[in-house]
């Protein structure tokens, strides 16, 4: 399975385990439109936690599950012992895990913990009143009691976790959320992941005051790739079918996909079968196929995933057809204000802008500036095309979302994990030249090092920042902080920084003495 980059989410995640482990609880919430690549990222990070000593992962993903509040805990409990069946060495069909009867018999061989929990489930989904309101509480307490039996932290991760708002369709339920936020207030040794695709209504979620779960979670918006990281997972489709592509098709790919993760592969496999049937090399023209293809034919992914979307986002709309005349307005011409909206349709403000707040939480569209863009620039054009059927031929215009990118550039700076890793090994046979010690990554009982390596009783610790930022202050405490929780009395520490450090770091490293090792690192 090809990978790509999240480098920033994947140490988000990295960093909000250690904290849990450390008795610093944290939970994370990552938003991001649809297919954008968050169920890829919490796969990676399970894989990378699998055989965590002091940390169990369990996976929930809410979409199938939170149908009912007896499915719904059935699933949930039965997800969270399958975690810690599969811990204790005792493997056995998933599915049975679903069953109340057949998890209660599987139980007794997982331990006394599992036993106690599955026979509550067992006994209260077979009472003549059946309370589901206790019932889902219950299961959203049962992590909890896995950190008390296994003495471990853990994390539970739930994906889709909009989706719970369905339980709310039950009397019994009344608040789901309130029920989980009542449930999670005293757990502090479990953290929580969630992830979801319904942007407004995840925002709500955590970020509007009304809400029980208001400022419980920290909010990560997961991004469209940049042009490089775009580029690299082109190049590893293109790789895998042995083909050799030049940078003009792979910078196209970039533009028409805008970054998407998926419709960079839909569009990159596409070019893949066009340039076989045709025994052509993948050209610039092959990509421009490849991408009217997917988005226009019927049976093209990505116009069937903008069918997908567009379904679901005004299935809940009321007065559809004036939310189309919207549509139609934005689709000749992003980017204007709800008076210039009005005037276009010849209706109110008032009318329009109840419309445009139905848009907007349906997610098709995005105010920015007070004015209104679609959020998928594809999916404008897909609509154009093939709702509308608007005869206007207009270049695609990524202007929103470029804005989007660049941000995120700015804000993080960071370099693919590539580059990153083939700069990391150039460093590191510099450094170890320096100071004459062979070194490695460390990471151990919760702690990481960039380099670790060991001479003379020495321990010889590295870190490295790669960014086009000054180094701070904090940045160097934590470094320090860090090395203080070891285990090893002396040490010699090292930081190398690409543009160099502040003042005030520059101060602390002189107390703390922290080597700025950074032109020997460069070897300039
Ligand atoms: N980091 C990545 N590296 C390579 N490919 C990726 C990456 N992220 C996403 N993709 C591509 O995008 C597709 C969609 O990813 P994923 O299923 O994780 O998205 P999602 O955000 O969970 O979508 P949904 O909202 O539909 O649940 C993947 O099948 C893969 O082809
Ligand atoms: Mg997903």
């Amino acid at each position: 399975m090809i990978f790509v980059n999240r480098e920033r989410e994947k140490a988000l995640l990295g960093s909000a385990a250690r904290s849990l482990i450390l008795g610093n609880r944290r939970n994370t919430a990552f938003i991001g439109m649809r297919r954008i690549g968050k169920t890829m990222l919490l796969k990676k990070f399970l894989e990378e936690k699998k055989n965590a000593k002091d940390l169990l992962c369990v996976y929930i993903d809410l979409e199938d599950i939170a149908t009912s509040p007896r499915i719904f805990s059935i699933y949930y409990i039965g997800e969270i012992i399958y975690a810690l069946a599969c811990r204790r060495g005792v493997y056995e069909n998933k599915e049975k895990f679903f069953d109340p009867v057949n998890l209660l018999s599987i139980s007794a061989d997982i331990g006394k913990d599992a036993l106690e929990i599955s026979k509550k489930l067992f006994e209260d989904l077979n009472k003549v009143d059946v309370d589901y309101f206790s019932i889902v509480k219950f299961a959203f307490s049962v992590p909890q009691k896995i950190v008390e039996s296994e003495g471990v932290k853990v994390m539970v991760i739930l994906d889709e976790f909009q989706e719970l708002r369905i339980l709310n369709n039950f009397t019994a339920i009344g608040d789901v959320f309130s029920i989980f936020r009542a449930g999670i207030d005293g757990q502090k040794d479990v953290g929580y992941v969630a992830s979801g695709s319904a942007i407004s209504m995840m925002e709500k979620v955590f970020k509007e005051s009304e809400s029980s779960l208001f400022a419980q979670f920290k909010i990560e918006k997961i991004r469209p790739f940049t042009r490089e990281d775009s580029i690299l997972l082109a190049s590893k489709i293109f790789r895998l079918e042995n083909k050799e592509v030049n940078t003009v098709p792979l910078n196209l790919i970039y533009k028409f996909s805008y970054g998407h993760p998926a419709y960079v592969t839909y569009i990159a496999n596409e070019c893949c079968d066009l340039s076989n049937i045709l025994s052509e090399e993948t050209t610039a023209d092959i990509v421009k196929n490849a991408f009217i293809q997917q988005v226009l034919s019927e049976n093209g992914q990505i116009a069937m995933l903008c069918n997908y979307i567009y379904n679901i986002s005004i299935e809940r709309v009321q007065g559809k057809g004036s939310l189309k005349a919207i549509l139609n307005v934005l689709a000749r011409e992003e980017g204007i204000t709800l008076s210039e909206i009005s005037k276009k349709l010849n209706q109110k403000t008032g009318a329009v802008s109840n419309l445009l707040k139905s848009l907007l939480e349906s997610d098709l569209v995005v105010r920015k500036d007070k004015r209104y863009y679609f959020r998928d620039p594809i999916l404008r054009f897909w609509l154009s095309k093939k709702v509308l059927n608007l005869d206007v031929d207009y270049d695609i215009d990524f202007s929103v979302v470029k804005d989007l990118i660049s941000e995120l550039e700015e804000k993080y700076l960071r370099v693919s994990s590539e580059l990153g890793k083939a700069k990391e090994s150039e460093l590191r046979h510099r450094i170890e030249d320096y100071l004459g010690v062979e070194l490695g990554n460390y990471d151990k009982d919760g702690l990481e090092f960039d380099l670790f390596g060991e001479k003379n009783g020495v321990a010889h610790i590295v870190e490295i920042k790669w960014r086009n930022k000054a180094t701070g202050y904090r940045e160097v405490e934590n470094f320090v902080d860090k090395v203080k929780r070891l285990p090893v009395k002396n040490v010699k520490l090292c930081f190398v920084s690409k543009s160099g450090f502040t003042k005030k770091a520059k101060e602390l490293m002189e107390r703390e003495g922290v080597v700025d090792i950074s032109n020997e690192a460069v070897g300039g």
